[in-house]
């Protein structure tokens, strides 16, 4: 396997292990997403966090301001709810990432590369949010 395609199996690998990491049922945050795939193992697309985040709990990730982020399902929003994207932060130590995915509130980063424009709304299932 050759770097590039190295790097393209890790995205998929990665945007798989999305949701099964971790290990305890949480509240569902939505009922529909939408991902690029009915895996949701490609990245729809990359953002910049404009503002430091903070994790309310295992189902979310922390941000912090700059970063840049793979996006990799978005969660239609809930009436009276926030808007919650699913993704993990990209860094130099990539691997060391591998797991540290989760949601964060979509108002705190800006969409800057959109790689999927081709995307498919589906039901959330149970372990979209299942975490430790
Ligand atoms: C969002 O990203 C675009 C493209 O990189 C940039 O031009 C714009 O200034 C950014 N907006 C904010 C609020 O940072």
């Amino acid at each position: 396997m050759d770097k590039s395609s190295g790097l393209i199996f890790l995205f998929i690998s990665v945007g798989y292990l999305c949701h099964m990491a971790n290990s305890a049922l949480m509240e569902k945050l939505a009922n529909k997403k939408i991902c690029a795939d009915e895996d949701c193992s490609y990245v729809i697309s990359m953002a910049q966090a404009l503002e430091d985040y903070i994790a309310l709990d295992c189902r979310f990730i922390n941000l912090r301001r700059g970063q840049m982020i793979y996006v990799y399902s978005k969660l239609k929003p809930q009436e009276g709810a926030g808007v919650f994207w699913c993704g993990s932060v990209y860094g130099d130590r990539y691997v060391d990432q591998m797991g540290v995915i989760g949601y964060f509130p979509s108002n705190y980063v800006n969409e800057t590369h959109v790689f999927q424009k081709k995307t498919a709304e589906m039901a959330t299932t149970d372990m979209d949010f299942f975490c430790a």
